[in-house]
């Protein structure tokens, strides 16, 4: 648990600032709700465990303005609205909802405190469950091919993603930590990078990787240089369906047809059996200047943003796509590691 990505002190809240990682490891203060809406909504905090702890804070934020009913439905739907796929950030404005709603108003401030914390801890602790349940993955398929295991990630589903540890990077560190050999392919995730943000926590925790560009995977899967692949998720439906960092799909497709299993380590919270399938899922479609512009450090080591095309070039820029259930080997969870379509029935 190398990076702190969230903390509060006291009624304030400091953020590890992503926007600008890895050129630059910044804290930024937050002290109101909307300051933390638009942390979310600009990618600040990311990754779909924070986004929920964030969401809890950025509601606790608001409560110390107004407890009253009519405020708490208000800041609810002003957090709701700011990223629409990961479905930690509805769980967790739903989960304090609950909890508040039935308090006493003059108490529902400090309560939301207490339940962002919780919400925080609890995250941090299935990570860890989740990285033992992929400890035992790893292992057998280092008895099965001998080490170093080969694995493959997308984004950065690590330590950066969430209050501690990650889900997808939690079971690669615990391997590493337990003297199992083991190299990470990293892949750029254009056209955000996060790819390089699980480069850096690799760099920090000694883990031996490469970064490769994202096109690079299916010559990698096809070439039998990968044991398996390992990603996080924003949601996985009902049957199985997993929404995560666009790019998932076509490296779920190129590991199935190399034999290589795909497996999603997600919290509960990420698992959303309201949603039937993936065709339910929202697919966030962001900003096309995230394609058209790109950022980098300059010579003197400031960082820069410059423009790569013009800006009138027609851009699609969907943040996520949807791995079908069949495509999913395993998920694993802090209560265990499923088929996709043993879901429900736990
Ligand atoms: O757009 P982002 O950076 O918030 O997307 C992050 C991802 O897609 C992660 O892989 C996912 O949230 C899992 S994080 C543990």
């Amino acid at each position: 648990m190398l990076f702190e990505t969230i903390r509060r002190d006291a009624h304030c809240v400091t953020i590890l600032d992503q926007t600008i990682l890895p050129l630059a490891w910044q804290n930024a203060q937050i002290t109101t709700l909307e300051q933390m809406a638009q942390a979310i909504r600009s990618m600040q905090v990311r990754g779909a465990p924070l986004i929920g702890a964030s969401a809890a804070y950025g509601l606790a934020l608001g409560l110390l303005e107004d407890t009253s009913d009519t405020a708490l439905t208000q800041y609810l739907a002003t957090l709701e609205s700011t990223r629409p796929t990961a479905v930690n950030l509805h769980w967790a404005l739903a989960r304090m909802d609950a909890f508040l709603r039935p308090l006493p108003v003059s108490a529902r401030s400090e309560a939301a405190w207490q339940e962002a914390d919780r919400i925080r801890e609890a995250d941090i602790a299935a990570n860890h469950a989740i990285g033992k349940y992929g400890l035992s993955l790893i292992k057998a398929l280092t008895a099965k091919h001998g080490g170093p295991i080969q694995a493959m990630t997308h984004c950065n589903a690590g330590a950066l993603a969430t209050c501690g540890w990650g889900t997808a990077l939690a079971p690669i560190y615990l391997a590493h930590e337990a003297g199992i050999p083991i190299h990470v392919w990293v892949s750029e995730t254009r056209p955000r990078n996060q790819g390089l943000l699980t480069a850096a926590e690799l760099t920090a925790n000694e883990v031996p990787h490469t970064l490769m560009a994202d096109n690079a995977a299916g010559f990698l899967l096809q070439e039998g240089r990968v044991d398996m692949v390992i990603v996080g998720a924003d949601r996985i439906a009902a049957n199985g369906d997993t929404a995560n960092k666009v790019g998932t799909y076509l490296k779920a497709l190129a590991a199935h047809a190399a034999g290589v299993p795909f497996y999603v380590a997600a919290p509960w919270s990420t698992i959303d059996l309201a949603t039937p399938n993936g065709r339910a899922i929202p697919i966030e479609e962001r900003n096309g200047n995230e394609l058209r512009h790109a950022t980098g450090k300059l010579a003197d080591g400031s960082t820069a943003q410059v423009a790569c095309i013009d800006a009138a070039e027609t851009v699609f820029n969907p943040a996520f796509d949807v791995t079908p259930a069949e495509l999913i080997t395993g998920i694993i969870t802090e209560r265990g590691v499923f088929a996709p379509h043993q879901l429900t029935s736990h």
